[in-house]
């Protein structure tokens, strides 16, 4: 799927695709809405189609693409429906509404019904600044990775050595840490609430059933009205930090293995975007 340009003719100027776009692709300029992406940081998540009221924004369905099936029973469009939420309301969370929240992540399967998941809700605005500094400080080491790609090519995974190689990785991540540095919440989004998952530490193993937690507690707070959006950055940058774990009141031999944002959606999206087609084989 390729995003091609605005439609002016049926554009409304309502400026929502501006807010939608995770890579700010969208500007408004002499009084029109732009859509520009020199450096392919397009990552085809289709908010900008799914959020425009006016279907303004012009898209090829390239052959890899298909529309959302019509025929899906409308009990699963609510599925369909759920995007990851990067803007919020200044509303808060009520405590009932958590406690829901916790309850479908209290239910989730789990490996031997281990019921292993221990679960943190930071509210704490410090708390999140703190995580937040310590995965653009990650981000930092991750440039410094970049630049040394080709000293370390013959010992990571080739896709790994594509991403770190992708030009847009490095602008992307330069621009993440520039906004952070102005001020802008890029990590969280302002979200009022993060839920943190965390798990014994057991290699790949303590993954699996906070993964599923996490994502039962995400259909959920989606099904109350509620959005949500996974925070792999942070994942990725505190999951083993000793530093964190002593702030969060983390036991040693545990492992940071889900977070999440909760917050109201400040946007409401009116139409489920195109996905890749995908390989299945029935045997
Ligand atoms: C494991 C995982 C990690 C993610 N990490 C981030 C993140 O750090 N920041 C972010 O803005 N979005 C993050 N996302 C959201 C994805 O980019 C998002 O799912 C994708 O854009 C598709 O959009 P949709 O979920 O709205 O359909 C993450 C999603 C997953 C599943
Ligand atoms: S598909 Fe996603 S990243 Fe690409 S322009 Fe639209 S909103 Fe932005
Ligand atoms: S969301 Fe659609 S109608 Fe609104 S400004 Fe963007 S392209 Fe125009």
């Amino acid at each position: 799927m390729k995003i091609i340009e605005v439609n002016l003719n049926k554009c409304t100027k309502c400026k929502l695709c501006l807010s939608a776009c995770p890579a700010n692709l969208f500007s408004f300029q002499n009084d029109c809405i732009n859509f520009q992406d020199p450096n392919h940081w397009c990552i085809k998540c289709g908010h900008c189609l799914a959020i425009c009221p006016a279907q303004a924004v012009e898209y090829d369905l390239s052959p890899s693409y298909r529309e959302y099936s019509k025929n899906i029973p409308h009990q699963l469009l609510n599925l369909l429906n759920q995007r990851s939420i990067r803007n919020y309301s200044e509303e808060q969370v009520s405590p009932e509404k958590i406690e829901f929240i916790l309850e479908a992540m209290r239910y989730s399967a789990s490996g031997h019904n281990l019921q292993g998941c221990k679960y943190i809700v930071i509210k704490d605005r410090k708390v999140q600044l703190a995580l937040s500094d310590f995965t653009i400080k990650a981000m930092k080491k991750f440039l410094v990775l970049i630049k040394l790609r080709y000293f370390i090519k013959l010992f990571i995974p080739s896709i790994l050595f594509e991403l770190l190689n992708d030009p847009s990785t490095s602008v992307g991540i330069k621009s993440m840490i520039s906004d952070y540095e102005k001020g802008k919440d890029v990590i969280f989004f302002y979200a009022p609430l993060v839920i943190l998952i965390y798990y014994p530490e057991m290699g790949e193993m303590s993954l699996i059933d906070p993964i599923i937690a996490a994502t039962n507690g995400i259909h959920a707070a989606h099904l109350l009205g509620l959005g949500s959006c996974w925070m792999g950055f942070v994942m990725q940058a505190i999951a083993k930090s000793k530093k964190i774990k002593k702030i969060l009141g983390i036991p040693k031999n545990y492992r940071i293995c889900a977070v999440f944002t909760l917050g109201y959606p400040q946007l409401n999206y009116s139409r489920i975007p195109p996905r890749k087609k995908i390989k299945v084989n029935y045997i």
